[in-house]
């Protein structure tokens, strides 16, 4: 052993005193720098450094941190991450009662509201209102000492909550150190925990993968989240918070209208809802509430109603309380997305590939602004997952205008003799055996075009407006055309005759004419929609344009092997053998051939120049509503330009082009760091590259 190594028993050297100094002043420029950079992210939602130099100045914060355990404070950026585990949430008594609100449900009511305000004040002249959105969220409340927060509590039953500060501190739009100047020494904010649309739809996904159970709502997600004794699994839910309200405020004074309190809660670094707005009188509420409701589902984040509340605090004051309900402000609620109803049935519907989906048949209820009476169960995986049997009283939520989902049984209401739902062992239309595939939650009928349903499946998607777009020949249509013998496939459309349509149901004869004139008219397409109405499985528009660049030919792409179309984009070893048994299998290649011999005809594909295609070896995906254009007119623009169009992000990805509403692959992408262009930056792109995009 040398003499020069350091012995185990060596003491390790203390800091000298001007080193903490130093790093103390490193330490508060550090906290600085990233509550500056987490507010302009979280709370702006406008970046102000890149994430990388975010990670280097959090890497140095926390090494300092190690180095100086004394330096390390519980409001510390790095203590996002959750603490220790609790034993249990200790009791608050909240200084200022939380409380709830009166609800309206109609105008009239807001008009009483209106009056019964004006009555009490005695003024004549329009009353003026705040205007905020009523988060669907968790109600807490936040006490900042000196600008730092030092406790954070639910609601609880208004005047005693639980304390959540160790969760409260993952929520990264938080604030754990007011920003700004002119710290109250008290203050108290109060606002709703929510979880994000997007957040939600990801986090029951991963649920669903992992099988286990779904959240029926983001509330409940929320909800379920900051319930957590381990805050670590809280910091692993991208929660969001924005505030609503002063609870109290000790030593220091606020502006006189809620308006602009909340202004000043901004400037202190808290997220504030955009939507919000001051409005005159019972007819500037109702203005407000209308144009909500229409923005309602393009909101990313769920709102239950509107909360109107008296500006000036002065009145407010003058109305005081009810009960446990303020005076100056009332609730005006949305109808419900969720409602308990019967299941009554599930039936089994049979699509074009023949996939097999349960349906279930409810007693009709009015959820989310419709009248429902039909909600999917996905697969047999998801009926297990919920429990769910004939009989059962279930939650249907209906969500903006998605399809309306069965999210959960309510076990206690269930009957004695609540059926359990069996699969059917053949299919329900043609009785072909059902094959389900190792490992695939879809089980599908076997039958091919034998199955009356499939061939009625496989026409309808032919005729559809991304296919061969024949204008006039609706899936009623095909119904009855299908059921009255007239057509058995899409090639026996081009030979039906003015006499044969005639005699369908309501169908005049001049709507039979327009009908084989437009039969007639979808003779000239291109190789693309061409390839994509024959309806092959898992080729989409996407990949149909991807196999027409590269084959150019149907002639070439039907003798195609399948070396040669793994090699195309997209077209990875399972499309490929779709591909292959679509066209091997005989009866295709005869509608294939009667097809043609029809007349059905496109322009010659010629081959683009590498200098036509700007975009090649790039990689894109596209996600979200777009407004001037629907998702694979982006996708074949993209293509256009030599891009490739891939379904899912990755590392690989190149950029996102994200449209409104983008869920999971947007929060994906994000955490990648990748490029991501919302409509008008594609717009541009595309037009850069000199196409012109006309809505
Ligand atoms: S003000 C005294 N404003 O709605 C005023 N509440 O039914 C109390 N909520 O528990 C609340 N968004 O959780 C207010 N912009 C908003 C709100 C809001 C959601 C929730 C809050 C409260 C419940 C009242």
């Amino acid at each position: 052993m040398t003499t020069d190594q350091p012995s185990l028993f060596d003491e390790a050297p203390t800091p000298k005193a001007n080193d903490l100094v130093e790093a103390r002043a490193k330490v508060n420029e550090l906290h600085k720098l990233l509550n500056q950079a987490n507010h302009a992210y979280y709370v702006l939602d406008d970046p102000s450094l890149p994430d990388a130099e975010y990670d280097r100045l959090f890497r140095e914060l926390s090494s300092i941190e190690s180095t100086h355990p004394e330096l390390l404070t519980a409001n510390s950026p790095t203590q996002r991450v959750g603490a220790e585990p609790l034993a249990k949430f200790e009791q608050v008594t909240h200084e200022v009662a939380m409380l709830s609100l009166d609800n309206a449900f109609d105008d009239s009511d807001m008009v009483d509201f209106d009056r019964r305000v004006a009555d009490r004040l005695g003024v004549q002249e329009d009353i003026a209102y705040a205007c905020e959105p009523k988060l669907d969220g968790i109600a807490v409340s936040l006490l900042y000492e000196n600008g730092l927060l030092v406790r954070a509590a639910t609601r609880g039953d208004g005047s005693t909550g639980e304390n959540i500060t160790q969760n409260i501190r993952t929520v990264a739009s938080i604030p754990l150190k007011l920003l700004g100047k002119d710290h109250p020494p008290i203050l108290e904010v109060r606002g709703e925990v929510y979880m994000p649309k997007n957040s939600f739809e990801a986090l029951n996904e991963k649920a669903r993968l992992k099988d286990e159970k779904t959240f029926v709502n983001p509330r409940n997600a929320a909800a379920g989240s900051l319930r957590q004794l381990d805050s670590k699994i809280t910091a692993s839910r991208r929660l969001e918070f924005c505030c609503y309200s002063l609870g109290r405020i000790e030593g220091a004074q606020l502006p006189v209208e809620h308006s602009e309190i909340l202004a000043q809660f901004a400037q202190w670094g808290f997220k504030t809802n955009a939507e919000s707005k001051v409005v005159l009188g019972a007819q500037g509420c109702q203005d407000y509430y209308q144009q909500l409701a229409l923005k309602r589902n393009d909101l990313p984040y769920e709102i239950d109603g509107i909360v109107f509340k008296v500006n000036a605090i002065e009145q407010q004051q003058k109305l005081g309380f009810i009960s446990r309900a303020p005076r100056w402000a009332i609730a005006r609620k949305f109808p419900a997305q969720e409602e308990m109803t019967l299941l009554e049935e599930v039936e089994f519907q049979v699509g074009r590939t023949g996939a097999i989906t349960p349906v279930a048949r409810l007693k009709p209820v009015f959820v989310g602004g419709v009248t429902v009476s039909n909600a999917t169960l996905h697969n047999m995986d998801e009926i297990k997952r919920l429990d769910a049997r004939v009989g059962d009283t279930v939650i249907i939520r209906r969500a903006g205008d998605v399809i309306p989902k069965v999210v959960k049984v309510v076990l206690d209401r269930r009957p004695v003799n609540a059926q359990d739902i069996e699969f059917p062992k053949s299919c329900p239309v043609c009785d072909s055996a059902v094959e389900r595939v190792e490992g695939e939650a879809v089980a599908r009928c076997s039958g091919g075009l034998f199955c009356g349903a499939q061939r009625k499946e496989a026409i309808k998607h032919f005729a559809s407006r991304k296919a061969m777009d024949i204008d006039g020949l609706g899936d009623k249509i095909v119904e009855q055309l299908v059921d009255e013998n007239l057509i058995e496939s899409f090639v026996d459309l081009y030979s039906l005759q003015l006499d044969d349509v005639a005699k369908l149901e309501r169908m005049a004869e001049k709507s039979a004419k327009n009908l084989l004139a437009s039969i007639e008219e979808s003779k000239s397409t291109t190789f693309a929609k061409f390839l994509y109405s024959l309806g092959i499985r898992e080729v989409g528009v996407a990949t149909a344009l991807n196999l027409q660049n590269h084959f150019l030919d149907i002639r070439v792409l039907v003798k195609a092997s399948f070396e040669e179309l793994v090699a195309v984009d997209d077209v990875g070893p399972i499309v490929a053998q779709h591909i292959l048994n679509f066209f091997a299998e005989p009866h295709n290649q005869s509608v294939i051939d009667g097809l043609l011999q029809s007349g059905l005809t496109w322009p010659k594909v010629e081959r683009k120049q590498d200098n036509e295609l700007p975009l090649v070896g790039k990689t894109y995906v596209v996600t979200g509503t777009l407004n001037l254009m629907g998702r694979d007119q982006a996708k074949g623009y993209l293509q256009d330009l030599g891009a490739k169009v891939a379904g899912s992000v990755s590392a690989k990805t190149h950029a996102l082009v994200a449209g409104e509403k983008a869920g999971s692959k947007l929060q994906k992408a994000q955490d990648l760091g990748l490029e991501i262009l919302d409509e008008e930056a594609f717009i541009n792109l595309i037009k850069t590259h000199g196409i012109n995009h006309e809505s």
